[in-house]
């Protein structure tokens, strides 16, 4: 198995930060937004930090949260790649876990993740930071769970992110993913199509499901949970060997 060494080197300048400093929009060009700066801005982040103070966690969310609770998380760290405004690792804070970090490509989610973590009394655990791991996963630590929600449909690369997540998870690693079939192509095909059309950069990816699998198994993860959502399917792994 690869594993990639946490160097312990400072990260480049300003692109770490704990919730309760916020980044500037110059941090973002810490890394390539790959797209994502066009279409995850302030009121995608507004829409999802509302919705979650409103309603909580929705389904898919839900099945994360309790698949990595029922394993325990006392005392856990947390490290989520893409993890938007944070609602699941603030919600794993609330269950025992003991800190957080979440990656992003884009500074949009800082000033809602912040006030949702600040509500929950939980910024001073929670660290947020501006880096792509699959393109540097030397500067990033390990943690004891692993989180991506919606995040590898958005990278081309699967098996670079994906070997950068599991290189990174000593316990677990849990993330979802869209459904790979002739309806989910339909409708990223659309989607991609209007993005194109409308000169945005960014697209969505349905990678093929076996084969991330088969990624995380060549790093030690077997999986050991799976929801077979229509629109998002849920995979929960264990690491089995180191
Ligand atoms: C569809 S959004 C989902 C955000 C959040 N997880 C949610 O469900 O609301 C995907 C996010 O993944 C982030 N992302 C994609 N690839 C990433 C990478 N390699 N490292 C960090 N973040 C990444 C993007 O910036 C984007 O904000």
């Amino acid at each position: 198995m690869r594993r990639a060494t946490y160097r312990g080197a400072p990260p480049p300048n300003g692109s770490e930060t704990a919730t309760a400093r916020v980044h500037t929009p110059g941090m973002a060009g810490c890394c390539d937004p790959r797209g994502c700066d066009g279409v995850f801005g302030n009121r995608f982040a507004r829409r999802v930090a509302s919705r979650y103070r409103k309603r909580g966690l929705g389904g898919t969310e839900q099945r994360i949260v309790d698949f990595l609770v029922a394993r325990d998380i006392m005392g856990a760290s947390v490290l989520e790649i893409g993890g938007g405004v944070g609602e699941l690792h603030l919600e794993l804070l609330r269950r025992g876990a003991a800190r957080a970090t979440n990656l992003e490509l884009v500074a949009a989610y800082d000033a809602a993740a912040n006030e949702l973590s600040s509500e929950a009394g939980v910024g001073d655990r929670i660290t947020r930071r501006i880096l792509d791991i699959a393109a540097t996963p030397g500067q990033v630590e390990p943690a004891d769970v692993v989180v991506m929600h919606r995040v590898v449909c958005c990278y081309p690369d699967f098996e670079r992110l994906l070997g950068a997540a599991a290189d990174h998870a000593r316990r677990l690693l849990v993330f979802s993913h869209p459904p790979r079939n002739a309806a989910s192509r339909l409708v990223l095909a659309a989607q991609n199509t209007a993005f194109r059309v409308s000169g945005k950069t960014f697209r969505t990816f349905a990678h093929p499901p076996g084969q991330m699998l088969a990624v995380l198994g060549a790093y030690g993860l077997s999986p050991v949970y799976a929801h077979q959502g229509l629109v998002w399917r849920v995979a929960g792994l264990e690491r089995t060997s180191a």
